[in-house]
């Protein structure tokens, strides 16, 4: 058994986070929870912070699909690093929060109109831009609104990377980036040029998610440096962004042996300064999108045991009071997680069981084959850990399940800073 972060010990039988007995969380805001260390959270943002001040004009941008909710944003703003935002709505939340819209860095591969619009009047201008639709709806919405639009190209890179299909984007089959291949991007860098409203900056690629291989971070680059010669050669441009994307694995179990952040970042770093040497160029700004790497680790999802059912001869389901609706990963990936029974945290494991979620889906399962003590029984608190990242931003309402509150701990205190759904919240939006 692991657990992720230095946040969460192990004392007196007990679960604590962050100084924090976890049943005394649950007594005081119940379950299923979601608790995030804010320890855990704030060392990783400083060393974002940190690690990239070293380079000029360099900033780290947190990928906030990973969690997003308006402390989340607070915190980014308090370390005054970059944001990544895939939607109006996120962006929403981040403003409300009081990012700078100059640090908001706006993604995806369908941004709409109304979108686009909403970001130009709230002066969010710097886009990564995946498409010539895109490039088109800019140059009209921002020449209207006479507005100047900051291009970042997302450029395929061809590279295979990622945990598993759903999370790799950098191959040429994805529905992300401008192709490389037949010189396409080059064509939406001359649309850029050619334009009043445009200006081009530089070029993103984002590979995939939990990439455990250093090498495609590096074939990354050298296929970006590639782009930039040919850029150089064809319009006599430096480009002066490079946006290496997110990535960074982190471990959920044992067999997890993820890379080290400076590990991936000096090698993002030395490629391109190396490159830029060569060539005479002045270093471009240079960013980095970790999402999960900040807040995976930092979550512990906690929950209630209801029923234990024992299929003689086959197997043992444990089921929690939440589900594949506060945690779809081990539906959707087939991911893997560590859990322990918290208030039986020091117990001896002999008991193979699979921990079921309350959902009506066979899938709805958390973790397979996990040993637990052989005293479990209802009314145990269940910890999952690792559970910071694409839980709560993916969650859902299926079977009418209210959301779960989240809390933050740090140095022996919690706060929640989202509440738990109710009944009314679920017909919020229906109209008698
Ligand atoms: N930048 C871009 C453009 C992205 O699309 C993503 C993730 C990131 C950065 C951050 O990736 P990270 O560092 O967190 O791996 N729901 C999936 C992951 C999908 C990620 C989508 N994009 C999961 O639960 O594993």
């Amino acid at each position: 058994m692991i657990i992720q972060t230095k946040y969460a010990q192990i004392k007196n039988n007990e679960l604590y986070i962050d100084d924090v007995r976890v049943s005394d969380l649950v007594k005081q805001y119940g379950t299923p929870l979601y608790v995030m260390s804010e320890g855990h959270l704030r060392d990783k943002l400083e060393e974002l912070q940190d690690f990239m001040n070293q380079y000029e004009k360099s900033l780290p941008l947190f990928a906030s699909k990973s969690f997003s909710c308006l402390a989340m944003y607070k915190l980014i703003k308090e370390y005054n690093i970059g944001i990544d935002c895939v939607s109006a709505g996120e962006m929403s939340i981040a403003l409300k929060a009081g990012v700078d819209p100059d640090k908001i860095y706006f993604h995806g591969n369908n941004k709409l109109p109304e979108e686009i619009n909403y970001a130009l009047n709230n002066n969010v201008y710097h886009f990564v831009a995946d498409n010539f639709y895109e490039l088109d709806l800019l140059e009209r919405i921002a020449s209207k609104l006479n507005k100047k639009v900051f291009i970042t190209l997302r450029v395929v890179p061809e590279i295979k990377a990622g945990a598993n299909e759903k999370i790799q984007t950098g191959m040429k089959d994805t529905k992300f980036g401008f192709p490389s291949s037949e010189g396409i991007y080059l064509k939406a860098i001359q649309q850029v040029l050619e334009s009043s409203s445009l200006v081009y900056e530089g070029l993103h690629a984002h590979i995939g998610s939990q990439v455990f291989d250093l090498n495609a971070y590096k074939e990354e680059m050298y296929k970006f440096m590639k782009f930039a010669d040919e850029i150089y050669q064809t319009f006599h441009i430096v480009t002066s962004k490079i946006n290496a994307g997110g990535g960074y694995g982190i471990a959920y179990t044992k067999k997890d042996k993820p890379l080290k952040f400076e590990v991936i970042t000096e090698a993002i770093m030395s490629i391109i300064y190396s490159h830029y040497d060569q060539r005479g160029w002045t270093h471009p700004s240079v960013m980095i999108e970790p999402g999960r790497y900040v807040t995976g680790n930092a979550g512990i999802t906690l929950y209630t045991i209801g029923s234990i059912k024992e299929i003689p001869g086959m197997k043992t389901y444990v089921a929690v009071d939440g589900g594949m609706t506060d945690h779809i990963r081990t539906a959707l990936y087939n991911a893997k997680y560590e859990g322990i029974i918290a208030n039986k945290a020091s117990e001896k494991k002999n008991k193979i069981v699979t921990i079921a979620g309350k959902c009506c889906e066979s899938g709805d399962i958390l973790i397979r084959d996990i040993k637990i003590p052989d005293s479990v029984e209802s009314g145990d608190l269940f910890a999952i850990f690792s559970t910071g990242a694409y839980h709560y931003t993916m969650s859902s309402n299926y079977n009418q399940l209210p959301k779960p509150a989240i809390v933050f701990t740090y140095k022996g205190q919690s706060r929640l800073v989202v509440r738990r759904q109710t009944f009314d919240d679920l017909i919020a939006l229906d109209i008698e």
